[in-house]
């Protein structure tokens, strides 16, 4: 989840919780503890992203795995959710969805065990997971420091590319690298920010890349200090951008950004809206102490330094 939406809600009408809450509403995940162990608890559903029924269901549950990783996390099992509306419904279809759930969760060592489906004019696929954490090892939304850097973990436009391709402007080939990252899961990038011992972590999801770095700042007495021009960009979407393939969910985070966000006078609104833009199974944005970069330098992980954190009070810089 994040920002302004269903967790604070919950928070509002639930200010407290027991010792066993190890982290509550407004992270990527909960964590409850029970004997002693850690366990992290998230869902998350989507509607399709791509055209193939099994990529569909391979990404949509990279994505809700993804939560778990942003913590710091190794998810265990998960519970399938299916909206779906039963006049259109195709068993073979769902079973493809499913099977591409299973694959992706197979490769992250997790099991579906069990799910639930629901009447739906539109098609919906998602997981609730659930995970295991070292307990003093959590990865948090909040946490980063005055002099730390930032890193992102995937680069950004995916919410454009796959708007572009339900509009007929590109077709599957064309995202295929975008279809790839979606596909990449956060495993990797999530222990290289336990080893690195990042000081907050999250991803980047519906609420874009400048509505999770909020998340990460508010309520702080820090700023992030964002380079543009190092933010790592898919190809085609400028391309995308100028013909106008914005989804309307970057207009909606670029409205709630307002006034938390300063943009330098030079950046367009398309550059702001790619900023804002949703991405499905984005990449992890994390903040880290500066002489820990070496670890991700030392890897073979893609990423990339795209700014940094100054005193402040809980806003973005965007230059
Ligand atoms: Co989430
Ligand atoms: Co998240």
């Amino acid at each position: 989840m994040g920002p302004a939406d269903l967790e604070d809600i919950i928070s509002s009408i639930q200010p407290r919780y027991g010792n066993s809450v190890l982290v509550g509403p407004g992270d990527d995940a909960g964590v409850y503890l029970i004997n002693g162990i850690a366990i992290v608890e998230t869902v998350d559903v989507i509607t399709p992203v791509v055209n193939d029924p099994f990529t569909f269901g391979a990404i949509s549950a990279i994505n809700s795995i993804s939560d778990v990783y942003a913590m710091g996390g190794k998810p265990v099992s998960a519970l399938a959710i299916a909206g779906f509306s039963s006049c259109d419904y195709d068993v073979d279809v769902f079973k493809e969805i499913l099977r591409g759930a299973i694959h992706s969760l197979r490769r992250a060592g997790a099991f579906l065990i069990g799910g639930h489906s629901f009447e739906d004019p539109e098609l919906k696929f998602g997981l609730s997971v659930t995970g295991v954490v070292d307990k003093n090892k959590i990865l948090k939304v909040s946490g980063a420091t005055e002099g730390d850097i930032i890193i992102i973990t995937k680069p950004v436009g995916i919410g454009i590319l796959t708007t572009s391709l339900k509009a007929g402007k590109l077709n599957e080939d064309d995202i295929k690298t975008a279809i790839d990252w979606m596909l990449t899961i956060n495993d990797k990038a999530s222990a290289l920010a336990l080893a690195a011992e990042a000081t907050s972590c999250t991803d980047i999801t519906g609420f874009g890349l400048l509505g999770h770095a909020y998340n990460m700042v508010r309520n702080s007495d820090i700023d992030f200090v964002i380079k543009y021009d190092s933010i790592p960009v898919l190809e085609h979407v400028d391309k995308m951008i100028s013909s106008g393939m914005i989804p309307e969910g970057a207009y909606n985070n670029l409205k709630f950004l307002n006034g938390k966000v300063e943009f330098s006078d030079r950046l367009t609104e398309d550059e702001r809206l790619l900023l804002s833009d949703p991405q499905t199974s984005g990449g992890l944005l994390l903040t880290l102490k500066q002489e820990k970069i070496k670890i991700f330098q030392d890897s073979d992980i893609f990423f990339s330094i795209i700014g940094s954190v100054v005193k402040g009070s809980g806003k973005i810089i965007v230059q």
